[in-house]
């Protein structure tokens, strides 16, 4: 235990992603209608693929589960290869034969869906290189609501990496912290050595909206991390 969060170390990313897909899976099974807010990005990506490779060899279904968009680029179209949707819909509700979503558009309409669910059961989060959840960047108070809003510089290029030679568009929306904070259980998923001081920094300094990331801490947390991105 770390500051009230539950922190489990695996060797590295392989290990990170079996761990972190029992967590997932002993949540579905506990509630198969489980509704969650879904992280794109890189960090999750062997987990998700090996919740598909569970789901494909009858171990696990997830076909009643609700996936929840985190974050979207602005005025970026679904065919467009940048789409945080259509990376969501690749890489977690297709190969896990998810079908009920709810696609992040408009605040109102978002907040509502969510509020029809009667709330997130999971969030399933990555870290930003500067503390930020989703895209909530620095600083992002504990009831920061779901908005449109201008990309930092270091999110701009964290996400660069992502798009080869297109660029990263500059404005974004992502769920609030009001939403994400209230999510009863929360998967937060930390990978490599460049996530190291951030990690460190969000569990021990703060809690502050400077440090988004740390605000998880009032919340029911667990850390899954791989060595490089702890030790
Ligand atoms: C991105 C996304 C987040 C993601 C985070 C970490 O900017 N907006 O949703 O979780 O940063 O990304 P990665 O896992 O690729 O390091």
């Amino acid at each position: 235990m770390v500051s009230g969060a539950e922190l489990n170390i695996q060797p590295d990313s392989q290990a990170l992603a079996t761990a972190a897909a029992d967590f997932i899976a002993e949540q579905v099974r506990a509630n198969p209608d489980l509704s969650i807010l879904v992280a794109t990005g890189n960090t999750p990506m062997p987990t998700y693929a090996e919740l598909a490779r569970r789901v494909r060899a009858g171990e696990l279904e997830m076909n009643r589960v609700v996936a929840v968009q985190l974050d979207e680029y602005l005025g970026v179209a679904e065919d467009d290869p940048r789409s945080l949707w259509s990376w969501m819909l690749r890489s977690f509700v297709e190969p896990l034969g998810i079908r009920r979503t709810v696609k992040l558009e408009d605040p109102r309409t978002f907040e509502a869906a969510i509020a029809a669910l009667g709330g997130l059961d999971l969030a399933i989060l990555g870290l930003g290189p500067n503390g930020h959840l989703g895209f909530n960047e620095p600083p992002s108070p504990a009831d920061a609501p779901t908005r449109v809003l201008e990309l930092t510089p270091e999110s701009l290029a964290s996400n660069a990496a992502y798009w080869g030679e297109l660029p990263v568009p500059r404005q974004a929306i992502t769920a609030g912290m009001d939403i994400i904070l209230a999510a009863r259980k929360t998967l937060l998923l930390v990978s490599g050595a460049h996530k190291r001081a951030v990690l460190r920094s969000a569990l021990e300094d703060g809690p502050t909206p400077d440090l988004p990331a740390s605000l998880l801490r009032r919340t029911p947390l667990t850390v899954v991390a791989d060595e490089a991105a702890w030790v």
